[in-house]
């Protein structure tokens, strides 16, 4: 089956360095990185994979492997977070949102490797995600997150996300709500170095891609507030 992208959001690429020395690349995610994706998934705790799918899966059917990495970066966003070995890339987090049949509100999820954890990657990919979901206009995110989850209820209560009951009943599962229209305007000042439009997809090719690796690499580091 053959796979056009439109347009690939180069803006929401971001290079930088963890407190712990560490440099990753945040960048939306391309068909071509479903090896990562699967990857990621089989090297994470029982408890993590739990957490993020609700299900006691190992790895990721096919066809969900294709259907997360063959986005449309507008009803489909999702970001990929990769750290380097020398030339070789693995994929250390995860975060994307999907816009509901509403139009107004986008349900996300967010995944960090286990020895990833705990150095703000969730939150740097929750911050772009809303970034991103309030440039498409979207009124809302949510989330269903395990009730018993307080890592991850701590972090989006972190960042403004209110946790209600969920709508279908039920106590071990709670929505979590980030409303989007006050921050709109606050998300949407571009900030300095980030305003750079999005590319269409021919213009950033393989070697682009390579290019982008290379960078964080090689890259004088930002330091991670
Ligand atoms: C929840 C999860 C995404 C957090 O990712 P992370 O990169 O470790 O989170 P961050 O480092 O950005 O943490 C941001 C804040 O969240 C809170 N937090 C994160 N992990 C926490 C933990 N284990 N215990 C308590 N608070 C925690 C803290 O307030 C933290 O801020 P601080 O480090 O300044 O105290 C990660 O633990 C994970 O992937 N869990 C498995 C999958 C999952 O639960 N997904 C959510 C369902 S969609």
């Amino acid at each position: 089956m053959s796979y056009r992208i439109e347009t690939y959001p180069t803006r929401l690429i971001d290079v930088w360095t963890l407190a712990d020395g560490r440099r990753v690349t945040l960048r939306p995610v391309l068909p071509q990185d479903a090896e990562l994706e699967q990857a990621l998934v089989r090297s994470l705790s029982p408890a993590s994979r739990y957490q993020r799918f609700f299900a006691p899966i190992r790895e990721l059917p096919a066809d969900w492997l294709q259907r997360m990495t063959q986005v449309d970066y507008h009803r489909h966003q999702a970001l990929i977070v990769e750290s380097f070995s020398g030339e070789q890339a693995i994929a250390v987090a995860e975060a994307r949102f999907v816009v509901d049949e509403s139009g107004q509100q986008g349900e996300f999820a967010v995944v960090v490797a286990d020895d990833w954890q705990r150095l703000g990657l969730a939150r740097r990919l929750l911050e772009s995600l809303m970034r991103s979901a309030a440039e498409e206009g979207l009124q809302r995110l949510v989330g269903d997150v395990l009730a018993t989850n307080t890592a991850m209820l701590a972090l989006v209560r972190g960042l403004g996300f209110r946790v209600l009951p969920h709508p279908d009943g039920g106590a071990q599962i709670v929505r979590v709500q980030r409303d989007l229209q006050a921050l709109r305007g606050a998300l949407l000042d571009p900030a300095p170095g980030r305003a750079a439009p999005a590319a269409r997809v021919d213009a950033l090719p393989a070697a682009a891609v390579a290019a982008l690796r290379a960078a964080a690499v090689t890259s004088t580091p930002t330091a991670m507030e």
